[in-house]
């Protein structure tokens, strides 16, 4: 990224992970034993303003962590990536944690249990002024929806571009999908939204180990293919992607999915989230490998 590298407003979740890892996850009813566990900062609003800080853009973070023991790392590991905080709240009762199970392949399992970001309810006066002023608000669905609907709704209002990464997966109202630039989807909640992604002005799908593919409003399609590396877990993969992509957006679409590919395939090659996003000297090394 050079100079002109945009700033980005991210609205969304904070969780502290809870990660284990095991051969095999469990079936229903089933018990199995672990090889471990680690306590790593995640969740897909942080993930996605650390990825987008460390592509080089310049990012503010809109979210809610609680007043409980796990607020503290959660806060830090932001301002020790360079994410503003200035607008991060504190609010009583549990910060968000997610329960992830990581089995000998990387893929994984995830349940999110919202706390503070549940009770991410209003958007004052200096956060709308700050989603204002951004050149992107990037935002995804692990706080409430009218929250996402009232800051898109100011974004599009000021020509702030809104970018959605809809996950996880649910029914919006039609008006906040006319707000969206750019939405950002895995296959898998590609086929859940279906039509609903039909309006979306620029659509991008993400198809792990094979790549993206890209829809512009002149229905042109393009497609990057996946960079091979070798996976430990895929958890964040897709924020370290979007995030990238958020921070690449203004170079377009084709550089920006080739830039926002490299940063995925390197999220999987480490263990937790926010702990695997990679910087911007190792998704331009990555992109020098296979360019060769
Ligand atoms: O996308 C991965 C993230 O989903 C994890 O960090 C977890 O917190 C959940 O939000």
């Amino acid at each position: 990224m050079t100079a002109d590298a945009p700033t980005i407003a991210v609205l969304g979740s904070i969780n502290m992970d809870l990660v284990t890892t095991t051969r095999r996850r469990p079936a229903p009813g089933e018990t199995v034993l672990g090889s471990g566990f680690a306590m790593v900062p995640g969740g897909k609003g942080s993930n996605q303003a650390i990825a987008a800080r460390r592509a080089g853009a310049t990012v503010a973070f809109l979210g809610a962590v609680g007043s409980d023991v796990f607020a503290g790392d959660l806060r830090r590991v932001l301002t020790e990536s360079g994410v503003g905080t200035d607008r991060l709240r504190t609010l009583p009762g549990p910060s968000g944690i997610a329960a992830i199970v990581v089995d000998g392949t990387g893929e994984n399992s995830i349940i999110v249990v919202g706390g503070a970001n549940a009770a991410l309810t209003e958007l004052t006066a200096d956060d709308l002024a700050l989603i204002g002023a951004s050149d992107v608000l990037l935002c995804q669905l692990e706080i409430p929806v009218p929250t996402v609907a009232a800051a898109a709704g100011h974004a599009r209002a000021k020509d702030t571009v809104v970018m959605l990464n809809p996950s996880p997966a649910q029914r919006l109202p039609s008006e906040v999908w006319d707000d969206v630039d750019v939405a950002v989807v895995n296959s898998g909640e590609a086929a859940q939204l279906g039509g609903a992604l039909h309006a979306v002005r620029h659509l991008v799908v993400t198809r792990g180990s094979a790549g993206a593919t890209y829809r512009g409003p002149d229905g042109a399609e393009l497609s990057v293919p996946g960079v091979p590396v070798d996976v430990v877990d895929t958890t964040g993969a897709g924020d370290a992607f979007t995030g990238a992509l958020a921070a690449a957006w203004h170079r377009g679409p084709r550089a920006a999915l080739e830039w926002a590919c490299a940063a995925g395939a390197l999220a999987t090659t480490r263990l937790g989230a926010s702990s695997a996003i990679p910087d911007r000297e190792r998704i331009e090394a990555l992109l020098r490998e296979h360019a060769n």
